[in-house]
């Protein structure tokens, strides 16, 4: 296990996920409870594939976590990753012993393409809620290895996010439902062999009949209207929460998604945790005294406040 956000139910605020603090939506609890739980899934989950996209391409699993650890069991190493960036993917190469090519900055991601068999950046990326550009997505997916773009916060990003031709697209659409126990995401390929390299190290209804349900209602009309109407409001509630930050002259940075970092110390970040807030901190990521927080309403953000003195 590597350290991932989350905070213990007694908690009074967090900050530590990414999730979409205005959800979950109503509509999608109530009918996730309708999920036919006395039968199997299909095992081949194939109107659901068709529904998300050209079903030969499409793969459905536990979550992106779980199709991270495939992808790699798939296509082995060298492993890229960008940093800083999700844990998982280091992760998932470590535990298989193989080898991690660990980039800094987007030059040193396209040079560590070649000499990778697949590579995995997220846009926005966690933590630091960049979007990349056209012409460094181009070039790291035109490299050698194959690219895998994790998409888990393009429904939260302020900005259109780029997606290169020949790239995977890995969906999580826990996040911007605040949906995360139910487990279930998908990876869409540019060809169905590299789609059935996947699917074929995956057990027998790796996605329950909830997860089926989720992936099918995370794309329907009603949950994308939802979506749009919250998303202002988060990217809102960023701002103001960068500016408190900054006027309390934390170095913060920004990005383009409903997280940002700032740099609050190590001693500020156990005073929150005793204090019943919850933000991530980055030490693991090498980032001493970096902390990741999502965007967060009025009320939760005067908790943060009474802490760090605002
Ligand atoms: C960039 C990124 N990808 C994937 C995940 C995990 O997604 P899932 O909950 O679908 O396993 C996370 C969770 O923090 C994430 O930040």
């Amino acid at each position: 296990m590597i350290p991932h956000g989350g905070a213990p139910a007694g908690a009074r605020a967090d900050f530590s996920t990414n999730l979409n603090a205005l959800g979950p939506p109503g509509f999608l609890l109530r009918a996730l409870r309708q999920a036919p739980l006395g039968r199997y899934p299909d095992p081949e989950y194939a109107e659901l594939r068709a529904l998300l996209g050209e079903t030969a391409r499409v793969v459905v699993g536990a979550g992106a976590s779980e199709l991270i650890h495939r992808l790699v069991a798939a296509f082995g190493g060298p492993v890229a990753v960008f940093c800083p960036g999700f844990g998982e993917y280091a992760y998932a190469a470590r535990v298989r012993g193989v080898e991690v090519i660990v980039a800094r900055d987007e030059e040193a991601f396209v040079q560590a393409m070649r000499r990778s068999a697949i590579g995995f950046l997220a846009s926005p990326n966690n933590p630091d809620g960049r979007v990349f550009g056209v012409d460094f997505l181009k070039a790291a997916v035109g490299a050698g290895g194959l690219l895998v773009l994790d998409l888990a916060y393009a429904p939260l990003s302020e900005v259109p996010v780029f997606v290169p031709e020949g790239a995977v697209r890995l969906h999580s659409p826990n996040k911007a439902f605040a949906l995360p126990g139910v487990r279930a995401g998908y990876a869409v390929f540019p060809e169905p062999a590299l789609a059935r390299r996947v699917r074929a190290l995956a057990p027998s209804w790796v996605l329950s009949s909830t997860g089926e349900a989720f992936l099918r209602l995370a794309s329907a009309e009603e949950a994308r209207t939802w979506l749009s109407v919250t998303r202002p409001r988060l990217f809102a509630w960023r701002r103001a929460l960068a500016k408190g930050l900054s006027r309390l002259g934390f170095r913060v940075v920004e990005g383009r998604a409903n997280f940002l970092m700032a740099r609050i110390g190590e001693g500020r970040i156990a005073a929150l945790r005793e204090a019943g807030v919850w933000v991530r901190s980055l030490s693991d990521k090498g980032m001493q005294g970096w902390a990741r927080l999502s965007a967060q309403g009025p009320k939760r953000r005067r908790m943060l406040w009474e802490v760090l003195g605002g």
